[in-house]
């Protein structure tokens, strides 16, 4: 299987790539800064160099040949404020979207958040607007005729992965380790009768083979 991961130098987008290596699938992925890609081949994981905000469809399109499932795993991340938000979160979404449908990729996995991540909590105007361009970005992918998945984890640690988790359409909002949500794409890259589904993932006691397949019956 050919998965081409968008955010691939990223905390949850480099682990995902290592894991798919490993279990021997065809990795590529695009990655902003040049030392990235140094750094990933040393591990044998092949990316592409390139700006998601400054790639049009055509462009993005072309570097999908062969691709089975689009990973969107890219994020802002507080970098560059809410333009930022809106340019990599928002519309590079829709740039993703756009892309594996001219490339004919039917499925296309997105990682998103919970939606009331820190409710309760004092949170900036820019965690706000965070928080409203992914729920519209959830809302454009379930509304196309993609194959889609969206995967939203709680609040993600570096802790090392732990192998069990929750994962259900609704959880209460805790954390869960990068490790784990990786692990988690692996196995929901590798379970194509998922789709059409949102799924909330958090710490838990479900082994994480376990806990997807159990959605598989839903
Ligand atoms: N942090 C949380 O608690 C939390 C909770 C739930 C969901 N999430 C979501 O989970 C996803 C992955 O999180 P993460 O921790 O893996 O984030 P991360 O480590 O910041 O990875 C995101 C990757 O996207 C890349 N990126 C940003 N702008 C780009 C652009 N214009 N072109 C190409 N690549 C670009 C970043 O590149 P650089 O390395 O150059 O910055 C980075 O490698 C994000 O979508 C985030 O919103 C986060």
């Amino acid at each position: 299987m050919k998965v081409f991961i968008v955010g691939i130098a990223g905390g949850v987008g480099s682990r995902l790539a290592r894991l798919l290596t490993a279990a021997g699938d065809r990795v590529d992925g695009l990655y902003r800064r040049p030392e990235q890609g140094e750094h990933l081949a040393t591990e044998g994981i092949h990316a592409t160099h390139g700006d998601l905000t400054r790639l049009d469809a055509p462009a993005l399109a072309d570097l999908l040949h062969g691709t089975d499932v689009l990973v969107f795993a890219a994020g802002a991340g507080g970098e560059g404020g809410t333009t930022a938000t809106t340019a990599v979160d928002g519309t590079g979404l829709t740039t993703a979207i756009e892309a594996a449908t001219r490339a004919g990729i039917h499925r296309l996995l997105l990682v998103s958040v919970f939606p009331e991540a820190w409710r309760g909590r004092e949170v900036s105007d820019t965690f706000e607007h965070y928080i409203d361009v992914k729920k519209k970005a959830d809302a454009e992918l379930a509304a196309t005729d993609l194959d889609w998945t969206i995967l939203r984890p709680a609040a993600l640690t570096d802790t090392p992965g732990t192998g069990r988790i929750s994962l259900a359409p609704a959880l209460v909002h805790t954390d869960i380790t990068r490790d784990d949500v990786a692990a988690v794409l692996a196995e929901l890259v590798h379970t194509p009768q998922i789709h059409h589904r949102i799924l909330e993932l958090a710490q838990g006691p479900h082994p994480i083979a376990d806990a997807v397949r159990r959605q598989t019956r839903n």
